[in-house]
Protein backbone atom coordinates (compact mmCIF):
# COMPACT_ATOMS: atom_id res chain seq x y z
CA UNK A 1 0.00 0.00 0.00
CA UNK A 2 0.90 3.59 -0.87
CA UNK A 3 1.71 6.34 1.38
CA UNK A 4 1.02 9.88 -0.19
CA UNK A 5 2.92 12.26 2.14
CA UNK A 6 1.96 15.67 0.56
CA UNK A 7 -1.20 17.06 -1.33
CA UNK A 8 -3.36 19.90 -0.83
CA UNK A 9 -6.88 18.06 -0.85
CA UNK A 10 -8.63 21.25 0.42
CA UNK A 11 -7.69 23.31 -2.68
CA UNK A 12 -10.57 24.95 -4.69
CA UNK A 13 -9.04 22.24 -7.90
CA UNK A 14 -10.83 19.42 -5.78
CA UNK A 15 -14.16 21.24 -5.49
CA UNK A 16 -16.14 19.50 -7.91
CA UNK A 17 -14.99 15.48 -7.51
CA UNK A 18 -12.93 15.85 -3.62
CA UNK A 19 -15.56 13.38 -2.00
CA UNK A 20 -15.69 10.72 -4.64
CA UNK A 21 -11.87 10.99 -5.34
CA UNK A 22 -11.25 10.72 -1.91
CA UNK A 23 -13.23 7.77 -1.48
CA UNK A 24 -11.68 5.87 -4.19
CA UNK A 25 -8.18 5.80 -2.71
CA UNK A 26 -8.17 2.76 -0.49
CA UNK A 27 -9.34 0.69 -3.05
CA UNK A 28 -6.93 2.09 -5.82
CA UNK A 29 -3.62 1.02 -3.11
CA UNK A 30 -3.52 4.74 -1.16
CA UNK A 31 -3.04 3.60 2.34
CA UNK A 32 -2.27 7.05 3.58
CA UNK A 33 -2.38 10.69 3.21
CA UNK A 34 -1.35 13.79 4.60
CA UNK A 35 -2.92 16.90 3.76
CA UNK A 36 -0.54 19.44 4.27
CA UNK A 37 -1.56 23.21 5.36
CA UNK A 38 -0.10 26.08 3.66
CA UNK A 39 -1.59 28.87 5.55
CA UNK A 40 -4.01 29.46 8.35
CA UNK A 41 -7.07 28.80 6.10
CA UNK A 42 -5.83 25.66 4.69
CA UNK A 43 -4.58 24.75 8.21
CA UNK A 44 -8.01 24.72 9.30
CA UNK A 45 -9.78 23.09 6.22
CA UNK A 46 -6.84 20.45 6.48
CA UNK A 47 -8.38 19.39 10.18
CA UNK A 48 -11.58 19.38 8.65
CA UNK A 49 -10.33 16.73 6.02
CA UNK A 50 -8.32 14.82 9.02
CA UNK A 51 -12.01 14.18 10.74
CA UNK A 52 -13.73 13.26 7.97
CA UNK A 53 -11.49 10.51 6.30
CA UNK A 54 -9.67 7.88 8.74
CA UNK A 55 -6.85 6.78 6.35
CA UNK A 56 -6.29 11.54 6.07
CA UNK A 57 -3.44 12.80 8.40
CA UNK A 58 -2.77 16.39 9.03
CA UNK A 59 0.36 19.14 9.15
CA UNK A 60 -0.55 22.31 10.72
CA UNK A 61 1.73 25.29 9.05
CA UNK A 62 2.34 28.67 6.97
CA UNK A 63 3.75 28.38 3.73
CA UNK A 64 6.98 30.72 3.41
CA UNK A 65 4.87 32.61 0.74
CA UNK A 66 1.93 33.21 3.21
CA UNK A 67 4.01 34.29 6.21
CA UNK A 68 2.78 38.02 5.95
CA UNK A 69 -0.36 36.92 7.49
CA UNK A 70 1.19 35.48 10.67
CA UNK A 71 1.25 37.43 14.45
CA UNK A 72 1.55 36.40 17.58
CA UNK A 73 -2.16 35.69 18.14
CA UNK A 74 -2.86 33.53 15.26
CA UNK A 75 0.58 32.00 15.79
CA UNK A 76 -0.60 31.17 19.65
CA UNK A 77 -4.11 29.49 17.38
CA UNK A 78 -1.47 27.25 15.06
CA UNK A 79 0.09 26.10 18.40
CA UNK A 80 -2.84 25.24 19.53
CA UNK A 81 -3.81 22.81 16.28
CA UNK A 82 -0.62 21.06 16.92
CA UNK A 83 -2.40 19.33 19.65
CA UNK A 84 -4.84 17.96 17.29
CA UNK A 85 -4.98 13.91 17.89
CA UNK A 86 -4.56 13.76 14.01
CA UNK A 87 -2.24 16.34 13.36
CA UNK A 88 1.12 14.48 12.60
CA UNK A 89 3.52 17.59 11.34
CA UNK A 90 4.69 21.06 11.31
CA UNK A 91 4.39 22.08 7.77
CA UNK A 92 4.25 23.47 5.11
CA UNK A 93 6.75 25.59 6.22
CA UNK A 94 10.72 26.96 4.72
CA UNK A 95 11.98 29.86 2.15
CA UNK A 96 10.61 30.66 -1.03
CA UNK A 97 12.97 32.89 -3.23
CA UNK A 98 11.67 32.08 -6.50
CA UNK A 99 8.34 33.89 -5.72
CA UNK A 100 10.68 36.21 -2.90
CA UNK A 101 7.56 37.74 -0.93
CA UNK A 102 7.37 38.61 1.51
CA UNK A 103 10.40 39.84 2.53
CA UNK A 104 13.07 37.68 2.96
CA UNK A 105 13.97 38.34 6.64
CA UNK A 106 9.80 38.06 7.30
CA UNK A 107 10.32 33.94 5.97
CA UNK A 108 13.91 33.52 7.78
CA UNK A 109 11.45 34.67 10.74
CA UNK A 110 8.66 32.29 10.65
CA UNK A 111 10.52 29.73 9.46
CA UNK A 112 12.32 29.65 12.72
CA UNK A 113 9.30 29.81 14.58
CA UNK A 114 7.62 27.24 13.10
CA UNK A 115 10.53 25.20 13.69
CA UNK A 116 10.97 25.83 17.21
CA UNK A 117 7.09 25.14 17.84
CA UNK A 118 7.80 21.83 15.82
CA UNK A 119 10.55 21.13 18.40
CA UNK A 120 8.49 22.10 21.41
CA UNK A 121 5.38 19.70 20.27
CA UNK A 122 7.85 17.09 19.47
CA UNK A 123 6.35 16.90 16.00
CA UNK A 124 8.53 16.22 12.55
CA UNK A 125 8.41 19.39 9.99
CA UNK A 126 7.64 19.47 6.24
CA UNK A 127 10.20 22.04 4.72
CA UNK A 128 9.47 23.63 1.29
CA UNK A 129 12.47 25.11 0.30
CA UNK A 130 12.98 27.17 -3.18
CA UNK A 131 16.23 28.58 -5.20
CA UNK A 132 17.02 29.16 -0.93
CA UNK A 133 18.98 26.13 -0.18
CA UNK A 134 22.07 27.91 1.47
CA UNK A 135 19.58 30.00 3.75
CA UNK A 136 17.28 26.50 4.79
CA UNK A 137 20.92 24.91 5.47
CA UNK A 138 21.94 27.65 7.76
CA UNK A 139 18.39 28.22 9.53
CA UNK A 140 18.36 24.30 9.90
CA UNK A 141 21.98 24.31 11.52
CA UNK A 142 20.88 26.85 13.95
CA UNK A 143 18.09 25.66 14.87
CA UNK A 144 19.34 21.96 15.55
CA UNK A 145 17.58 20.61 13.14
CA UNK A 146 19.98 17.17 13.63
CA UNK A 147 17.98 16.47 16.50
CA UNK A 148 14.11 16.88 14.86
CA UNK A 149 13.03 14.96 12.66
CA UNK A 150 11.52 15.80 8.89
CA UNK A 151 11.64 16.22 5.65
CA UNK A 152 12.67 18.37 2.54
CA UNK A 153 9.30 18.26 0.71
CA UNK A 154 9.47 18.38 -3.45
CA UNK A 155 13.30 17.82 -3.02
CA UNK A 156 15.13 19.59 -5.94
CA UNK A 157 18.44 20.28 -4.88
CA UNK A 158 21.78 18.72 -6.14
CA UNK A 159 23.52 15.76 -4.67
CA UNK A 160 25.49 18.19 -2.34
CA UNK A 161 22.79 19.80 -0.88
CA UNK A 162 20.76 16.63 -0.67
CA UNK A 163 24.17 15.03 1.12
CA UNK A 164 23.72 17.65 3.93
CA UNK A 165 19.93 16.93 4.91
CA UNK A 166 20.85 13.78 4.95
CA UNK A 167 23.38 13.66 7.37
CA UNK A 168 20.76 15.93 9.42
CA UNK A 169 18.71 12.87 9.42
CA UNK A 170 16.11 14.30 7.59
CA UNK A 171 14.18 12.32 4.74
CA UNK A 172 13.56 13.77 0.89
CA UNK A 173 9.90 13.92 -0.72
CA UNK A 174 10.29 12.77 -4.04
CA UNK A 175 7.35 13.87 -6.26
CA UNK A 176 6.29 13.99 -9.81
CA UNK A 177 9.15 15.95 -11.08
CA UNK A 178 11.53 13.10 -10.83
CA UNK A 179 9.57 11.81 -13.99
CA UNK A 180 10.24 14.87 -16.22
CA UNK A 181 12.73 14.28 -18.86
CA UNK A 182 14.57 17.55 -17.81
CA UNK A 183 15.33 17.03 -14.28
CA UNK A 184 18.54 15.28 -13.98
CA UNK A 185 19.66 16.76 -10.72
CA UNK A 186 16.47 15.03 -9.01
CA UNK A 187 17.39 11.89 -10.76
CA UNK A 188 20.58 11.83 -9.68
CA UNK A 189 19.66 12.50 -6.27
CA UNK A 190 17.06 9.32 -6.13
CA UNK A 191 19.83 7.51 -7.28
CA UNK A 192 22.64 8.54 -4.29
CA UNK A 193 19.75 8.66 -1.68
CA UNK A 194 19.30 5.77 0.32
CA UNK A 195 15.84 4.06 -0.11
CA UNK A 196 15.03 4.02 4.02
CA UNK A 197 15.56 8.13 3.50
CA UNK A 198 12.66 8.48 0.83
CA UNK A 199 9.29 9.43 0.72
CA UNK A 200 6.56 9.40 -1.78
CA UNK A 201 4.51 12.33 -2.80
CA UNK A 202 2.59 14.06 -5.22
CA UNK A 203 1.76 17.89 -4.00
CA UNK A 204 -1.09 17.82 -5.53
CA UNK A 205 -2.98 19.28 -7.10
CA UNK A 206 0.59 20.41 -8.51
CA UNK A 207 3.47 18.95 -10.26
CA UNK A 208 1.38 15.92 -12.06
CA UNK A 209 3.81 13.55 -13.39
CA UNK A 210 4.69 12.50 -16.67
CA UNK A 211 2.36 11.99 -18.79
CA UNK A 212 -0.01 14.20 -16.88
CA UNK A 213 2.37 16.69 -16.79
CA UNK A 214 0.12 20.04 -16.65
CA UNK A 215 -2.89 18.41 -15.69
CA UNK A 216 -4.54 17.95 -12.14
CA UNK A 217 -2.66 15.96 -9.88
CA UNK A 218 -4.05 13.38 -7.50
CA UNK A 219 -2.32 10.63 -5.57
CA UNK A 220 -3.79 7.78 -7.86
CA UNK A 221 -0.42 9.11 -9.79
CA UNK A 222 1.89 7.66 -7.14
CA UNK A 223 2.69 4.45 -8.85
CA UNK A 224 4.14 6.19 -11.74
CA UNK A 225 6.87 8.25 -9.57
CA UNK A 226 7.54 5.08 -7.46
CA UNK A 227 8.10 3.19 -10.88
CA UNK A 228 10.53 5.71 -11.89
CA UNK A 229 12.69 5.60 -8.86
CA UNK A 230 12.50 1.64 -9.28
CA UNK A 231 13.77 2.07 -13.06
CA UNK A 232 16.41 4.83 -11.68
CA UNK A 233 17.47 2.59 -8.44
CA UNK A 234 17.16 -0.86 -10.28
CA UNK A 235 15.03 -2.44 -7.86
CA UNK A 236 11.52 -3.60 -8.16
CA UNK A 237 8.44 -1.23 -7.81
CA UNK A 238 7.03 -3.22 -5.35
CA UNK A 239 10.57 -2.87 -2.46
CA UNK A 240 10.01 1.05 -3.26
CA UNK A 241 6.34 1.19 -2.10
CA UNK A 242 6.64 -0.85 0.59
CA UNK A 243 9.84 0.91 2.15
CA UNK A 244 8.56 4.29 1.76
CA UNK A 245 5.35 3.43 3.32
CA UNK A 246 7.57 1.80 5.90
CA UNK A 247 9.69 5.41 6.17
CA UNK A 248 6.71 7.37 6.05
CA UNK A 249 5.16 5.66 9.36
CA UNK A 250 7.90 6.19 11.29
CA UNK A 251 8.56 9.70 10.49
CA UNK A 252 5.01 10.53 11.60
CA UNK A 253 4.20 8.06 13.86
CA UNK A 254 1.40 6.34 12.18
CA UNK A 255 0.46 2.55 12.26
NI1 LIG B 1 2.81 21.56 -0.91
Amino acid sequence: MIFESHAHYDDEEFDEDRDSLLASMPENGIEYIINVGANLRTTENTIALTEQYPFIYGAAGVHPSDTAELNEENFAWLKEQCSKPKIVAVGEIGLDYYWDEPDREIQKKWFQRQLALAAEKKLPVIIHSRDAAKDTLDIMKKMECQKMSGVVHCFSYPKEIAREVLNMGFYLGIGGVVTFQNAKAVKEVVKYAPLDRILLETDSPYLAPVPHRGERNSSLYIPLIAEEIAKIKGIEYDKVVRITNENAKKLFHIG
